[in-house]
């Protein structure tokens, strides 16, 4: 387990205390922020917090030759990183994700909310063959219902993952709930745990629409 980001009661759930987490998820809020740092924001969030997910990772002792002399170091071990961002908005994530951990394979999950029903309508799924041997990390700034995450990890399990964690900048209670009364052993790790949805299933404070802010296409 990882010593950050804090629990908050229910040990599956992580919120990030780190303040440079709380200062971009800030910005990101503020209405005035453009598309162009919107997605640098995006990118350094999930940057921030892959960072702080992959804290308990196994480290194994290995050689190394510096243009001195020869000595001993650590690297990453242990299962392998499948990151899976949720089309749209996930995309951002990916970027600031790979860049932190290149060796992940990236697999696309294509998902959008019904505007009327709210319920989530899957259209595209693209996979890395071995995804059921790696530790998979699902991206999607927004848990709103949790229609979306939910989603993602039923496909996920069906191919055969055993170990899943979701990252979601900003998190309703309502999404949480519903991610671990359908999936109890799924953890979840988000800056920001916000009031509620609002009539239209947007998360109240939030940030808005995401994908929008992200690809200014509204
Ligand atoms: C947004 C967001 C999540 C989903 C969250 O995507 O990026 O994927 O809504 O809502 P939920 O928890 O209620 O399912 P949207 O459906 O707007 O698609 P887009 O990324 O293509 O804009
Ligand atoms: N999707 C978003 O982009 N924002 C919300 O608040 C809810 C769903």
């Amino acid at each position: 387990m990882p010593e950050s980001p804090r629990t908050s009661g229910d040990r599956r759930l992580y919120v990030f205390d780190h303040p440079l987490i709380l200062h971009k998820v800030t910005i990101l809020r503020d209405k005035r922020t453009g598309h162009k740092e919107f997605r640098e924001l995006v990118e350094e969030l999930a940057m921030l917090m892959a960072y702080e997910v992959t804290r308990s990772h196994p480290t194994v002792e290995i050689d190394v030759e510096t243009p001195l002399t020869k000595t001993r170091g650590r690297t990453i071990a242990g299962q392998e990183i499948a990151v899976v961002p949720i089309l749209r908005a996930g995309l951002a994530m990916e970027s600031g994700i790979t860049r932190l951990i290149p060796t992940a394979h990236v697999g696309h999950l294509g998902i959008y909310r019904d505007p009327d029903s709210l319920e989530p309508v899957p259209y595209y799924s693209k996979l890395p063959t071995d995804i059921a041997e790696r530790e998979v990390l699902i991206l999607d700034p927004m848990l709103a219902t949790g229609g979306s995450t939910v989603s993602a990890i039923d496909t996920l399990k069906q191919k055969g993952c055993r170990t899943i964690r979701v990252l979601a900048i900003i998190a309703a209670p309502e999404g949480i709930k519903k991610v671990h009364d359908a999936h109890p052993d799924v953890e979840i790790y988000t800056a920001a745990v916000d009031e509620r949805l609002n009539d239209h299933g947007y998360i109240l404070p939030g940030l808005g629409d995401a994908g929008d802010r992200l690809f200014g296409t509204r």
